[in-house]
């Protein structure tokens, strides 16, 4: 529209002032909206004087490290640098099953990864790089009391700051928008559908959607099943009435089944989808019985670890919407 045209130009001219005609800056990337967002708006103000860094973790569902890698770039023609951190992540996790711990491990690697691609960015540039871009939203900058600060990779991990040696001055282009706004000025950038509108993922990704110790050959198994809960809900056209649908991996738990002719014993996956506001409350989603049905035949056919889908019909209190 032309009001949203109107706000993405001023964003874009309001960080060209910020940052100069000879300065440089560094966003990171994490797949979600917000970062994708804030790093095309900096891309169309200073172009290669940008420079993107996606650190791939390794815990991302099916799809999403391609749409950042190839979509995001192709629509965008931004600057980026991908680390390949999978190994890793996975051995920092190794035999971990505490969340609280797997969120700290996650949060701390990410940095530790980032501020390498940093120190590397650095150098290259006569470190001569003085801004970092973050996608924070108007509602970020309310609940955190207004101030702009140090930097801090909230929008990823909602962890840590960065160490002195590392100062940088915050680009946030994003500040006095709400999400529909982020989504609508996506859109005008031209950036990936699948992007614009994914629904709330969160920063430790699918390592705190494996109940148990996260693996490689876990992880795989959790993609494909949760790839066909996505692709059956997306067709069954729930995208905009479900908040979100985590499908949570019992790696630790089997249960017996049979299959053709044969003794199964297998992992169950469970679904979670649910409607919400804002997150803060939620409801288990009525997903019609034939949505759930077509997801649970298609999980238990083509994903061979699994031979169990089980519903999860818990509010939000008592549950929290991830397992972990
Ligand atoms: P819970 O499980 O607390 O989740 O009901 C509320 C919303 O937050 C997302 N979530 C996270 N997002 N980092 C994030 O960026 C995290 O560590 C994290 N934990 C939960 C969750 O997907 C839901 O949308």
């Amino acid at each position: 529209t032309w009001t949203m045209l109107n706000i993405v130009e001023d964003a874009v001219e309001a960080v060209r002032k910020q940052i100069g005609p000879e300065g440089r800056a560094i966003c990171a990337l994490s797949g979600g909206v917000d970062s994708a967002v804030a790093a095309a708006i900096v891309q169309r103000a200073i172009g290669d004087r940008l420079t993107c860094v996606f650190v791939d973790h390794g815990l991302l569902r099916k799809g999403e490290a391609e749409q950042v890698e190839r979509d995001f770039v192709a629509a965008t023609g931004v600057n980026l640098r991908v680390v390949d951190a999978s190994d890793q992540f996975l051995k920092a996790l190794e035999g971990v099953t505490e969340p609280e711990e797997k969120r700290k491990i996650i949060g701390r690697e990410f940095i530790r990864v980032f501020e390498d691609e940093q120190r590397a960015i650095l150098a290259g540039a006569d470190g001569a790089v003085d801004f970092l871009v973050q996608g924070t939203l108007y509602p970020d900058v309310v609940e955190s009391g207004g101030g702009t600060g140090t930097a801090n990779i909230k929008s990823h991990h909602n962890v840590g700051g960065l160490p002195d040696d590392l100062a940088f001055e915050l680009v946030e282009p994003l500040r006095t928008l709400f999400k529909d706004e982020v989504r609508r000025a996506g859109e005008e950038l031209g950036l990936p559908a699948a992007m614009v509108w994914r629904q709330p993922f969160p920063g430790p990704g699918l390592g705190i959607r494996i109940i148990g110790a996260v693996t490689r050959e876990r992880l795989e198994i959790l993609r494909e099943a949760d790839a066909i809960a996505r692709e059956e809900l997306s067709r069954a056209g729930l995208d905009r009435d479900i908040w979100q649908c985590p499908v949570v991996l019992l790696a630790d738990v089997r249960s017996v089944g049979v299959q053709g002719d044969g003794r199964t014993y297998g992992h169950p996956v469970v679904l979670r989808p649910v409607t919400s506001e804002d997150a803060m409350t939620a409801d288990w989603a009525r997903v019609p019985y034939d949505v759930l049905s077509r997801i649970s035949t298609r999980i238990t056919n083509e994903v061979r670890e699994i031979n169990r889908v089980v519903l999860d019909v818990t509010s939000k209190p008592p549950g929290t919407i991830e397992w972990e």
